[in-house]
């Protein structure tokens, strides 16, 4: 809509305006329709399956440790958030985990790695695990608890290192078994549709408010 004057005033200018209108006249007819609420809730399910997978989970906990293994045990030695996520003074993720997987000869069990290794920060845990798929999706959409991100800033967001890391986990540990770039397509289908949410049990939605 907002075009129209432009092209309007181009026309008026001459011939790069008859240049320019055969693209106009494309682009709009290109719009696509956004996908129905159904579809985005589809999309969501498999959407949710993934942040709800071991990988995910694993960092995105309601305490304070993170969780090792398909199985979400206790970190070991004790390891906790810290104030900004990446562990406490004596003993910060970097300890053990670089900016990368250790060579697959070195086996099973070594730290893994990504860039800037963390947990979210508290007071921004951004929790994915024991929430039904509604509560999840409520909490994920809610700008207090993800970092003030609308939804085209979260589709931005799994393209983070961490994130990708889940497709790369190193030797010994499952990766998240949907493909990333369907998890990517799957994300903005969702966002696309409005970011529509499963239901959520009454009397719960009050617990997830900010
Ligand atoms: C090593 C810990 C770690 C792992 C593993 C991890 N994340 Fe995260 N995740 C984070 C941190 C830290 C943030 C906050 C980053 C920021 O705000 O920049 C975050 C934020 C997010 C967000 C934004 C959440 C929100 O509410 O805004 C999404 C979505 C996300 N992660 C998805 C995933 C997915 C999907 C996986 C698995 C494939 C995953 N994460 C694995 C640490 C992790
Ligand atoms: C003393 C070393 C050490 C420190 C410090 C440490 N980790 Fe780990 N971490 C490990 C090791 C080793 C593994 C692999 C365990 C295995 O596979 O047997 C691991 C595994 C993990 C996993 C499991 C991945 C999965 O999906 O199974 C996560 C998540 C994790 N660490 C997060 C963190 C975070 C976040 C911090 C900082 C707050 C941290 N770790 C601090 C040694 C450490």
């Amino acid at each position: 809509m907002r075009a129209a004057p432009r092209v309007l005033t181009l026309l008026a200018s001459g011939t790069l305006a008859a240049a320019l209108l055969p693209f106009a006249l494309r682009a709009t007819a290109a719009e696509k329709a956004a996908p129905a609420r159904a579809e985005g809730l589809a999309a969501f399910d498999t959407v949710a399956n993934v942040l709800q997978h071991p990988r995910c989970r694993n960092c995105h906990i309601p305490g304070d440790a993170p969780l090792q293994f398909d199985a979400g045990l206790p970190h070991t030695q004790n390891v906790v958030r810290g104030s900004g996520g990446y562990g406490v003074p004596g003993l910060p993720c970097a300890t053990c985990h670089g900016a990368a997987n250790p060579p697959a000869s070195y086996g099973p069990h070594t730290p893994p790695g990504a860039p800037g290794w963390q947990l979210p920060p508290p007071g921004l845990e951004m929790v994915f695990i024991g929430l039904s798929k509604g509560e999840l999706c409520e909490r994920l959409k809610d700008k207090s608890r993800n970092g003030g991100r609308d939804l085209a800033a979260l589709v931005h967001h799994i393209d983070d290192r961490l994130v990708r890391w889940g497709w790369d986990p190193g030797v010994g540990r499952a990766p998240v078994p949907v493909p990333y770039e369907e998890f990517v397509a799957k994300f903005k289908t969702w966002t696309d549709a409005g970011g529509p949410c499963p239901a959520v049990a009454k009397g719960k939605i009050a617990s997830l408010a900010p």
